[in-house]
């Protein structure tokens, strides 16, 4: 197990009708409050009004930004930057999913800094401070209520790019699994790939000795496989929506990759498909996470082959671990498939091979490499996109 610090500062309040105290846990960090949401699901369900209420309730003043779209865009992020310096605001209050929440990181971290928002995505300089954050969460996904981390895009050329920082984790994050009732199929089950995926790139490493957060990988893992169908097929079983949405924050608030190498390949590798195609983030995790397992399972086929036994009962063939590992990878083709999501490019709606320049992109111009557990360059990474075609 390698060294490791961990601290999650957020804290989360958990339950029914918790959504009801965000007025009283927000006043403890700001009096003036930018409210950001998305294409209007929070007014359709009525938490828009509970959350005014509640704002209200405690004399704490707001103003809104709204029409955060899947992928966010820098370019409304820039807006709420003006918005908030014309108005003031100390508090950013997120309700939604990872694109509102990742919009609201990008707000509170560009209003306290004079340059272009985006010089923290494309890396050219630094977090140093940031306005609050909380959040009321609407589907369990990106884990972004209780990450370090934003990500956006920038119309301007598609990039689709990530910064972090512990700074921007939210104060506070508000998980009403009732609130998620309302989430169509296949959102629930694009939430469902990207919590898997979030366990697995931290779950393939070649570190050795890391049982415990193995097991704790394979837990979580099991919890999603075995709760997302029933929530696609009984939308309010609360119980299923419960335990999905606490695998989701748990699979991405750092606990889970403590004392590992983590690979995050495949996210970058999604990354390009959803800044070009814009794909669900999801979705085109569904499609890449297999192919990248297809292409770099002989580097540590016994972890693959553990994978393939623990998670998805796979019998152990001792004669041929490869098999064994190839099986665990057919597994999760299958489980993706029957909750709906795509697992090739074609079955995502994408037809053409921009190959070349998505490697190019995600590689900075085939200058950078990625992943943890092998390091693929760019040709590595167009014959990934290649296996994820059919
Ligand atoms: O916009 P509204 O009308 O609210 O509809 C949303 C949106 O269309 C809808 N929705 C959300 N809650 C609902 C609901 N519909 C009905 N009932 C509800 N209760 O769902 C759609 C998708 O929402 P979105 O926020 O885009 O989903 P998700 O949480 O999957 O976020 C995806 C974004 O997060 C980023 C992804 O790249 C992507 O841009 N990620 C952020 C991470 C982070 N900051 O730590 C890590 C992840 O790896 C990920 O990259
Ligand atoms: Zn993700």
């Amino acid at each position: 197990m390698n060294n490791f610090t961990f601290q999650n500062t957020t804290k989360i309040i958990f339950g029914k009708d918790t959504e009801g105290q965000v007025g009283h846990e927000l006043k403890k960090h700001g009096k003036r409050v930018l409210l950001v949401y998305g294409g209007g699901s929070i007014k359709k369900t009525g938490l828009y009004d509970k959350i005014v209420k509640s704002l209200n309730d405690n004399d704490i003043y707001h103003t809104e930004l709204y029409g955060v779209v899947p992928n966010p865009r820098v370019s409304l992020v820039r807006e709420g930057i003006k918005l908030c310096r014309n108005e003031k605001i100390d508090f950013i209050l997120a309700v939604g999913g990872g694109s509102v929440i990742d919009t609201a990181k990008g707000i509170a971290i560009g209003v306290p800094y004079d340059g272009d928002v985006w010089d923290f995505y494309d890396g050219s300089v630094q977090i140093e401070t940031a306005l609050p954050i909380g959040v009321v969460l609407t589907i369990p996904a990106a884990g972004s209520e209780a990450s370090s981390s934003s990500v956006l895009t920038n119309e301007d050329g598609w990039y689709k790019l990530g910064t972090g920082s512990d700074l921007i984790r939210p104060k506070f994050a508000i998980l009403n699994p009732e609130l998620t009732y309302t989430l169509p199929p296949y959102q629930t089950a694009n939430g469902a790939s990207d919590i898997m995926a979030h366990v697995m790139e931290r779950y393939f490493t070649n570190t050795k000795d890391v049982d415990f957060t193995d097991r704790l990988c394979e837990a979580t893992l099991k919890t999603v496989i075995s709760n997302v169908p029933t929530a696609i097929a009984e939308p309010d079983n609360y119980a299923a929506r419960a335990e999905i949405m606490w695998a989701g924050t748990i699979a991405h608030n750092d606990l889970l990759g403590t004392g590992r190498d983590q690979d995050w390949a495949s996210h970058n590798i999604e990354h390009e498909l959803s800044a070009i195609y814009d794909v669900a983030h999801g979705a085109g995790l569904a499609v890449i996470f297999p192919a990248w397992m297809k292409y770099v399972y002989k580097h540590n086929v016994d972890r693959f082959a553990q994978f393939a036994v623990r998670v998805f009962n796979v019998d152990y063939d001792f004669n041929n671990p490869d098999k064994t590992a190839l099986e665990g990878i057919e597994r999760l083709k299958q489980f993706f498939t029957s909750i709906g999501l795509p697992i090739t490019l074609e079955q995502l709606g994408i037809e053409d091979n921009r190959f070349e320049e998505m490697a190019d992109k995600c590689t900075n111009g085939g200058k950078m490499e990625l992943g943890g557990l092998v390091k693929l360059n760019k040709e590595d990474i167009i014959e990934i996109y290649k296996l994820a075609k059919k």
